[in-house]
């Protein structure tokens, strides 16, 4: 149920010319329930209408037929104010629930077309960092919201692994590298060869030529390079597959740069063709200053491809694979220009599709002013983090239930839990200061927060008699019609909405505070109301099922921004 159209459908064709589409898009949920549960403000209305706003209001309110959902009507300082009937609401809303279950908030607006993410992506070889967790986190929370809403998420995990890094990284092991330390030390031992590469070449640059020559080896087959490049891979994926378990994300894809070395050169050829491709100096690149942009360099004056090449490659790819709806690429704002350019050359190709690829950019995370450099080895090691996350639940746990049966599993789900969300309170463009103390703190709104709330929910209903829990047949609705149960059916109602606005403006943190209000709301009723210890059978039963429906949709939304829902604390 939509109550939004629902009114708007009432209200159309009061005034002439006032359709149902203006009319929903103008009625809000108001701030307070004194002044109703959905009310229409006239003020825009009063151009077109030729009427005051108060005026307007009134008439709408005079015009009233009744409805049975509907108590009252009001028309207050320009405002048009409906009071649904609470008894009413409350079955619908707790019908609803029920009956929608685990698919509780789902749509289906995406009727199964695909929806390519390109998120995490980190390159080979480097520290997975809070960086990389940024992207994780908010694609992994768009792939789900994406399926909820309907469509087909395909996830594509592009990792950077090729470029000229890989020269540089050949160069470093052949002179510095220790085969042991490597095996011992993975992605840290590989990246202490990296960082001294770049030390050693700030003072002998023909290290850089060197690098360059075997980036160009690499890309030419040779069986050194390839063997030592796919070495560096695998070590550096099993390190990410870590990260990933913990996180519990997965992919579709792993198709990363490397992926398309063969397939750029026809991309090129297409480029030549279609009389875009300018040399410069030895290089072939793409003009953009019509566009204001600096230009896209293609190939470089000694033959070898660039991240560019590969994302255009990638972009025709996919949709050739996939033929993808929209095809989103999340990493941090700081990359914008690349993403820009490579759009523009896929529409300078002709593709009218072109404007289905969109960036989705967050805010960088930086640490105490010092801007994060893997080149610098100044990186917050995520397995540190989430290492630290993790244990200090287990304590937690330890001081106030000692005697829980799976404390390490439920530490690793609260404490990867805090983490993610810590990530996903904030509007994800917003950039971030990292600050140990605040990714650790499991206080106020948080995830552990919300995942309390829903261990609460559990167990009140694990305290009552199942036949009660189940009675929904005999729910008298009237119970259920006191402010604190109506603020939680409020926020139950509000689910769908927020999960489509998530969706369509590629915003998790929707999701991750829409939790913290259903949190409160449900938090607030337990306090005002007894459950399990009510004395009438009715009053419980009432209240059993609202626990139940808010178990359901914190359950189903903590799913949707990826964390678990243990149902022990
Ligand atoms: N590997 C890049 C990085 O760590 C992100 C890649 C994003 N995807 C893409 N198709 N360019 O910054």
């Amino acid at each position: 149920m939509n109550y939004k159209q629902w009114l708007a459908q009432q209200l159309a064709g009061k005034f002439e010319g006032l359709d149902r589409e203006t009319l929903a898009d103008l009625i809000e949920y108001p701030p307070n329930p004194q002044m109703g549960d959905l009310s229409l403000p006239c003020f825009k209305l009063a151009k077109q209408l030729r009427k005051a706003p108060q005026a307007i209001a009134e008439e709408l309110k005079a015009g009233w037929t009744g409805d049975e959902s509907v108590e009252r009507v009001d028309a207050v300082a320009g405002y048009f104010n409906v009071y649904l009937n609470p008894a009413k609401f409350a079955a619908q809303v707790v019908g609803e629930v029920r009956e929608k279950g685990d698919r509780y908030g789902s749509q289906n607006i995406g009727q199964g077309r695909n929806i390519v993410i390109d998120f995490s992506s980190p390159n080979i070889a480097k520290t997975f960092h809070i960086g990389h967790l940024r992207s994780t986190v908010i694609g992994n929370a768009l792939y789900k919201i994406f399926e909820f809403l309907g469509y087909n998420s395909v996830g594509i995990n592009h990792l950077g692994d090729w470029g000229t890094q890989f020269g540089k990284l050949i160069v470093a092991y052949k002179l510095w590298g220790d085969k042991d330390a490597v095996e011992a030390d993975g992605i840290a031992e590989l990246q202490r060869i990296y960082v001294k590469f770049h030390d050693e070449a700030d003072k002998n640059p023909a290290l850089d030529d060197e690098a360059r020559a075997w980036f160009v080896k690499l890309e030419q087959g040779d069986a050194e390079a390839t063997e030592l490049w796919r070495w560096f891979v695998d070590i550096s994926l099993k390190e990410f597959h870590k990260m990933y378990d913990l996180l519990g994300v997965t992919f579709d894809s792993y198709a990363g740069e490397s992926f398309y070395n063969d397939k750029m050169a026809a991309v090129v050829e297409e480029l030549k063709a279609k009389n875009l491709l300018e040399e410069d100096q030895g290089a072939l690149l793409v003009r953009l200053d019509d566009y204001n942009m600096p230009p896209a360099l293609m190939i470089k004056k000694d033959g070898g491809t660039l991240y560019h090449t590969r994302d255009v490659t990638a972009a025709i790819y996919r949709k050739n694979t996939y033929d993808f709806d929209k095809a989103i690429i999340v990493t941090d704002a700081g990359q914008s220009l690349h993403f820009n350019q490579w759009f523009k050359v896929v529409e300078l190709m002709g593709y009218e599709w072109a404007k289905q690829l969109q960036h989705v950019p967050f805010g960088k995370v930086s640490l105490e002013n010092a801007k994060l450099s893997t080149r610098k080895g100044n990186v917050i090691n995520l397995e540190d983090l989430l290492t630290k996350a993790i244990e200090k639940t287990r304590s937690i746990i330890e001081e106030k239930n000692p005697s829980m049966e799976n404390k390490d599993e439920v530490a690793r789900q609260i404490g990867v839990g805090a983490i993610i969300f810590n990530d996903l309170s904030n509007n994800r463009i917003k950039d971030i200061v990292f600050s140990w103390d605040d990714a650790l703190n499991f206080e106020g709104e948080s995830g552990p927060y919300v995942q309390y709330a829903h261990a609460r929910a559990c167990r009140v209903l694990g305290k009552a008699d199942p036949a009660e829990v189940t009675a929904a047949a005999s729910l008298n609705p009237e119970h259920l019609t006191n402010p604190e149960a109506q603020a939680v059916l409020r926020q139950l109602y509000l689910f769908k909405e927020r999960v489509e606005q998530a969706m369509h403006k590629l915003e998790p943190s929707i999701v991750s505070r829409y939790l913290i209000d259903l949190a409160q709301s449900f938090n607030h009723f337990y306090h005002q109301c007894k459950i399990v210890t009510a004395d009438e059978a009715e009053v419980r039963i009432a209240r059993l099922a609202l626990t139940d429906c808010f178990r359901t949709t914190i359950r189903n939304g903590l799913a949707l921004i990826g964390l678990e829902a243990p149902e022990e604390v």
